[in-house]
């Protein structure tokens, strides 16, 4: 039997895979959501390999594709009876301005919004399974301002620096606002940095973004020290209940900024996330 059922998106690189291969190791039922099955279906005999865990199965999902997501939610819906741990660890920075297959500017597309409508379409799964949603957010949030909401698609002004901090606030928004709306139907949310760390991420980040990390490389963390924090949150036996909806660092609670506490911008958030996606939410 395994130990927890595990739906992790980002596992084909980076912070992700070694997230993916910790879990594998302590008898995790992993369900890799991956935008490229065959990055998919090599990882998994990758994990299977080293792991012995046979429970590893692979699920198209690209979180640029609202459709594709509902896809997957579906697919899970109909192979599972409850999640256990569902880790939205997909994301990245983009040099230029780009648009989903939904016509929304991608960083916050692939880091927020298909994340979104993720959790909202596998509720069901999750609340059977009393689930912990793990959000991978970024220090990276301290540079961006509630503000920014105003022009969540960045059609005027935009800046990688500046909408991957917005991307990453708005996953501390979305944990606290799963923990406020969903704590007493026994879902807990967290939210993490990572660290700086070696992966494939950087290779997005623009002219600044390489600047910043060939100055970072000497003091950055491997994908396999940057991943603790996940599997923390998702491998430990108990979480306190004071920990619902807190941001984490290094595995311990750590704080945020004054505006991604702030509640207004939180349920705004809430409000644009739905209008964008209500096609692809499931009726409440
Ligand atoms: N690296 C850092 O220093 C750092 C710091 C703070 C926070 N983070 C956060 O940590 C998380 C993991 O990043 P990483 O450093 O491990 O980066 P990475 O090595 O580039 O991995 C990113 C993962 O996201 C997947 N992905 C990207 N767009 C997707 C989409 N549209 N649909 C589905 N999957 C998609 C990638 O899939 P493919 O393999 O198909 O490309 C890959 O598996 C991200 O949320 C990032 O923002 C990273």
């Amino acid at each position: 039997m395994p130990f927890r059922t595990t739906v992790i998106t980002g596992a084909t690189s980076g912070i992700g895979k070694e997230t993916a291969l910790a879990l594998a190791k302590i008898d995790h039922a992993l369900y890799l959501l991956v935008r490229d099955v065959q990055k998919g279906e090599a990882l998994k005999k990758e994990l299977i390999a080293a792991s012995g865990n046979r429970s590893i199965f692979v699920v198209h999902c690209d979180l640029a594709d609202m459709q594709s997501v509902v896809n997957a939610a579906n697919e899970l819906k109909g192979k599972l009876f409850a999640i256990n741990v569902l880790i939205n660890n997909a994301g990245g920075i983009n040099a230029k301005r780009q648009e989903s297959a939904d016509g929304v500017e991608l960083t916050f597309a692939m880091n927020h919004l298909g994340h979104f409508v993720l959790t909202m379409n596998l509720m069901p799964l999750l609340q059977k399974g009393q689930a912990r949603v793990i959000n991978v957010s970024s220090e990276a949030h301290k540079a961006a301002r509630p503000q920014y909401l105003n022009d969540i698609q960045f059609s005027n002004d935009y800046s990688p620096i500046k909408a991957y901090g917005l991307a990453k606030l708005c996953n501390i928004y979305f944990t606290l606002a799963l923990a406020e709306r969903y704590g007493n139907l026994g879902i807990t949310a967290y939210a993490l940095h990572p660290g700086v760390v070696s992966t494939a991420f950087w290779k997005d980040a623009g002219f600044w973004g390489n600047i910043l990390s060939w100055l970072a490389r000497p003091f950055m963390i491997s994908a396999e020290k940057g991943a603790q924090t996940s599997i923390f949150l998702a491998g430990a036996v108990k979480l306190s209940p004071k920990l619902n909806g807190q941001y984490f660092k290094k595995g311990e609670v750590t704080k945020t900024t004054l505006a991604a506490q702030n509640a207004s911008a939180r349920n705004k958030l809430w409000q644009i996330s739905e209008q964008m996606a209500a096609p692809f939410l499931p009726a409440l």
